[in-house]
C-alpha cells in the first residue's frame, strides 16, 4: 500500500505520515528532506547566477542515505529548499529516488507537496494536511522552543506565508491536492486525535477498495 501525505509547510504532515508509517509498518520518505538537502548545498551562490545550475548538479549528486534531518530542520534550509524546488530539473533529477521508493514491495509512506499528483499518482491513499497558517506558525515556534532556539514569531509567519506564495506558484510544482485526495484539516487537532483521524481515512479508504473488489 502508498499513502501519500502532501500539504503545505508546517501542516503536521511529516509526524502524521511517521505516525502513519509505525501504524501500518511501512518505511517512510520525507521529501522534503531531499529538497533542504540540496537548498543547503548551494547556500552560498543565493542571488547569484550560478543558483540554478549548481542546484541542478547538487540535486543529481545528492545522496539520500545521508540525510540528517536534524540539521536539515532549520528555516533557513526551508526557505532554501523552496527556491530550488521551482527549478524543473532539480525536481526531474529528484523524481526516480521518491518514485522507487514509493513502488518498493509492500508499499511505503511519503509525504512531501506532489506526492499524490506526481510522485505516486497510483497510490492507494492520498492525504492532503491542512491547517490555517497561525496554527502552523505556532506548531514551528513551540518545535523551535523545544530545542531552545529563541523564536521571532511575526519573523516565522511571515516565513511560512512566503514559503506558501513560492509553493503556490511554482510552475513545475502539482502543489494542489489530487482530485481523488482527503482533506484532512489539523488546525484543530492534537497529534493523537490528527493520527486518529488520518488513520480512519485510511483503514475507510482500504475496506471500500476490498469491498469494491469482491463486488467485481
Ligand atoms: O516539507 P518541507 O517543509 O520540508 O519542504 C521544504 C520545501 O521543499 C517546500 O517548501 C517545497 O518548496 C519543497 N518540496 C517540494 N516537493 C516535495 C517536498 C518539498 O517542492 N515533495
Amino acid at each position: 500500500m502508498i499513502i501519500a501525505v502532501d500539504g503545505p509547510a508546517a501542516s503536521g504532515k511529516g509526524t502524521l505520515a511517521a505516525g502513519l508509517a509505525r501504524h501500518y509498518g511501512l518505511p517512510h520518505l520525507d521529501t522534503g528532506l531531499l529538497y533542504r538537502a540540496v537548498g543547503l548545498a548551494v547556500a552560498g551562490l543565493d542571488g547569484t547566477g550560478q543558483f540554478e545550475a549548481a542546484a541542478i548538479a547538487a540535486a543529481r549528486s545528492v545522496d539520500p542515505s545521508v540525510l540528517d534531518a536534524e540539521a536539515l530542520s532549520t528555516g533557513e534550509a526551508g526557505q532554501l529548499a523552496s527556491k530550488v524546488a521551482v527549478i524543473g530539473e532539480v525536481r526531474a533529477a529528484l523524481f526516480d529516488f521518491q518514485r522507487a521508493f514509493a513502488t518498493q514491495p509492500g508499499g511505503a509512506v511519503l509525504d512531501g507537496r506532489d506526492i499524490g499528483t506526481n510522485i505516486a499518482p497510483d497510490a492507494e491513499v492520498k492525504l492532503f494536511i491542512k491547517a490555517d497558517s497561525k496554527a502552523r506558525m505556532e506548531r514551528r515556534a513551540r518545535q523551535f522552543e523545544l530545542k531552545g532556539l529563541p523564536v521571532d514569531r511575526y519573523a516565522l509567519y511571515h516565513q511560512i506565508e512566503q514559503r506558501d506564495a513560492r509553493d503556490m506558484a511554482n510552475p513545475n510544482g502539482g502543489f494542489y491536492p489530487a482530485a481523488d485526495a482527503h482533506l484532512l484539516d489539523t488546525t484543530l487537532l492534537d497529534i493523537e486525535a490528527a493520527l486518529r483521524a488520518a488513520v480512519a481515512i485510511v483503514d475507510g479508504v482500504m475496506a471500500e477498495k476490498s469491498r469494491s473488489a469482491k463486488l467485481v
